[in-house]
């Protein structure tokens, strides 16, 4: 098993990880907005040409955030990611190649899974975080339930097709630690530069994940 780098212990204390598409470096800045609103781990897509500076940019105005990088899919994006300055990744895939490539920058990384094997062989591979993606296509919260029997060690990050709204059938699991979605931060919201109402998402996806009984914690298997 190649050792991982530990996971930021920020993570713990966030129920949503906002899922950002952003070409603007500024309007990532203006993204900030969602730390007002309670939810300090992002995370950048690179799926935009200037993706990578979005992350630069993020992380030099607000280092008080955890900047994760995500649509990691090979060895270069791990590498343009940490350099870049994430401090996390995030791939819709669970390559073993890519494990080795984190783990060789000394960057955190969550794998993307969807079967038991995938989530079985993740964890063998010393990921203590999985995203289960992507989520509502491949059954939801259902999947996570039936998993939980056999496999009781592993925690998971959905994400792909959350919204508020079905946010805490996830968050109320207890093998779920966060969510990750986009819908915080929509093109929409970012042409506007709405940051009060980008403020009011995230303040109103931590009221709801709290509701739905989701605690911050130090949970030793996050951290
Ligand atoms: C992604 O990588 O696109 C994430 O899974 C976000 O999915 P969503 O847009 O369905 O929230």
């Amino acid at each position: 098993m190649t050792p991982q780098a530990p996971l930021p212990a920020l993570l713990s204390t966030v129920p949503v990880i906002p899922v950002l598409r952003i070409d603007d470096p500024q309007r990532g800045v203006g993204a900030g907005a969602l730390l007002a609103g309670g939810l300090s781990v992002l995370e950048v897509t690179l799926r935009t040409p200037r993706a990578l500076e979005v992350v630069r940019a993020i992380r030099g105005a607000h280092p008080e955030a955890v900047v994760a990088a995500g649509t990691i899919l090979d060895k270069t994006d791990v590498r343009r990611a940490v350099e870049a300055g994430a401090q996390l990744l995030f791939s819709p895939v669970a390559e073993e190649a890519l494990s080795a490539a984190a783990s060789s920058m000394d960057c955190p990384l969550v794998p993307g899974v969807c079967t038991p094997t995938e989530m079985a062989s993740a964890w063998a591979r010393g990921h203590r975080l999985l995203k289960f993606f992507p989520a509502a296509a491949s059954g939801g919260p259902d999947v996570l339930t039936a998993v939980r029997g056999p496999l009781p060690q592993l925690r998971f990050c959905p994400t792909g097709g959350i919204s508020l709204a079905s946010m805490a059938s996830y968050l109320a699991l207890d093998n779920v630690r966060c969510v990750g979605g986009s819908w915080l931060v929509r093109a929409a919201d970012l042409e506007a530069q709405d940051w009060a109402g980008i403020e009011a998402k995230a303040a109103a996806a931590i009221e709801a994940a709290v509701a739905a009984g989701w605690r911050p914690t130090a949970d030793e298997a996050v951290t």
